[in-house]
């Protein structure tokens, strides 16, 4: 079969990696795609948003299926249009895409089906939510309704941060439309924890668990970015928070969604903190996390294609998820120094050869461009996803560092302390 992935960035070579193990796969394209997704795939110049464009060229190239890796076009329609065309398309609808799309629905959702998450209130009215911080407690959460990459939320320490958190995202609109509804809510403290499912309406079956590493600097401090590194499966995620989380949240969602005729079919990521009173909801995704699905598809033994297709046709029941459960995996982003305010791109990047035909040894291409000359070049903030897998988390560690070092580009940057807290748990 044809199969057409669209997106740009590590999670999509991570997809298009293993969408290329299935033997019933003949070719792939991508749509853009970047110099790594390149190897696997042929890439397309259509953007991620021109929808019309990415139909007719499903049409014309008779794809079998499409996979949608981003949260931008699921939250626009995309899989809306596929489906309209005739087409087979994986990823949730627009009505349920919303799931991510907006943080006032998902938190409505969650208090109106009784899932854990943090308490809050939502705004539209600037005033409005400067008065409510008059009496509210403190550290304080604010998040912009809306897509923002990652960076609509506002951990703020006082009633001042807070305040002109609010204006930042109300009135001087940094973030847009995004910013037109808030969510103020109820810091909370805990292990972290990434949770992916897949999803076909009805029955939710979960991946291997993550830990992500958001922020830009060491020892979690920096500003938040779309995340640096993680690994994979999370020590914290005991069978006990799984059988909680399955009870009273994964599927608890599904079943909201259904009930408010919104059915979910595609990936729905759970963003869990683990906090003193049990597991709570920090935020859905859509879709695959970026760079959870580097940590998390290398360990799943399924065709990733049979997977898919169950989930679009409603028998995911009948499927049966393998991981390599007595193995981990750790991945190592190397940025573009300055990520994620300001970076530059364009330098030549050496040494990717290294990794051919090395078992347990991954680099997924988030940022990097291929020349008219063949050079790969860096082309974002986030540029590669070094990622290896182990016995252990320590050893998958161990590896993952090791492999960092063969990787040569101007301005290279990585956390050094990716995992280090399983080494001190
Ligand atoms: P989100 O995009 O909602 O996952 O938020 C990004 C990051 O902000 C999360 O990964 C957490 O580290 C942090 N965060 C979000 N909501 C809360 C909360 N209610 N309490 C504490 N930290 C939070
Ligand atoms: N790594 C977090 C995300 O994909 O949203």
């Amino acid at each position: 079969m044809k199969v057409l992935i669209v997106g740009s960035g590590g999670r999509e070579h991570a997809i298009a990696w293993k969408v290329a193990q299935s033997p019933r796969v003949e070719k792939i394209y991508c749509a853009p795609g970047n110099g790594g997704i390149a190897q696997v795939a042929e890439c397309v110049p259509i953007g991620a948003m021109e929808f019309d464009r990415l139909v007719d060229f499903a049409r014309d190239k008779e794809i079998d299926l499409t996979v949608i890796g981003m949260d931008d076009p699921l939250v626009g329609g995309v899989v809306d249009a596929f489906e309209a065309a005739g087409l087979r398309v994986f990823g949730p609808r627009k009505n349920a895409a919303i799931l991510e799309g907006s943080k006032a629905f998902s938190k409505d959702l969650m208090k109106k089906y009784g899932i854990p998450t943090a308490a809050y209130e939502t705004f539209t009215d600037p005033d409005k939510a400067l008065a409510y911080l008059e009496t509210a407690r403190f550290p304080i959460v604010l998040k912009a309704d809306g897509l923002a990459l990652g960076k609509g939320v506002l951990i703020c320490e006082n009633p001042e941060e807070a305040r002109k958190g609010v204006r930042e995202l109300m009135t001087d609109r940094k973030f847009g439309s995004a910013g037109d509804a808030i969510v103020i809510e109820e810091f909370m403290t805990g292990r972290e924890v990434s949770v992916l499912s897949f999803v076909d309406g009805n029955v939710v079956k979960i991946m291997s668990s993550a830990q992500d590493h958001k922020r830009a600097r060491d020892g979690d401090q920096g500003p938040n970015t779309g995340g640096m590194g993680n690994f994979s499966p999370s020590p914290f995620y005991t069978e006990e928070v799984d059988a909680f989380c399955k009870k009273y949240i994964y599927q608890p969602t599904v079943d909201a969604m259904k009930a408010e005729g919104r059915p979910f079919t595609g990936v729905i990521f759970f963003g869990l903190m683990l906090t003193e009173d049990g597991p709570k909801v920090l935020e859905y995704n859509a879709r695959f996390g970026d760079p959870e699905a580097q940590v998390v598809l290398p360990r799943l033994n399924n065709d990733i294609i049979d997977v898919f297709e169950a989930c679009i046709d409603g028998r995911l029941d009948q499927v049966e998820l393998e991981f390599d459960n007595d193995r981990a995996t750790v991945c190592v982003v190397l940025a573009s120094d300055g990520y994620p305010v300001a970076y530059e791109k364009g330098f030549v990047i050496e040494g990717l050869e290294a990794f051919q035909g090395r078992e347990d040894y991954y680099v997924f291409h988030s940022g990097t461009k291929l020349t008219e000359t063949g050079q790969m070049v860096t082309n974002g903030g986030r540029v590669l996803g070094v990622t290896a897998t182990g016995k252990d988390l320590k050893e998958a560690r161990a590896k993952a560092y090791e492999a960092t070092e063969w990787v040569k580009f101007g301005n290279k940057y990585m956390r050094r302390d990716i995992g280090k807290a399983i080494d001190e748990a």
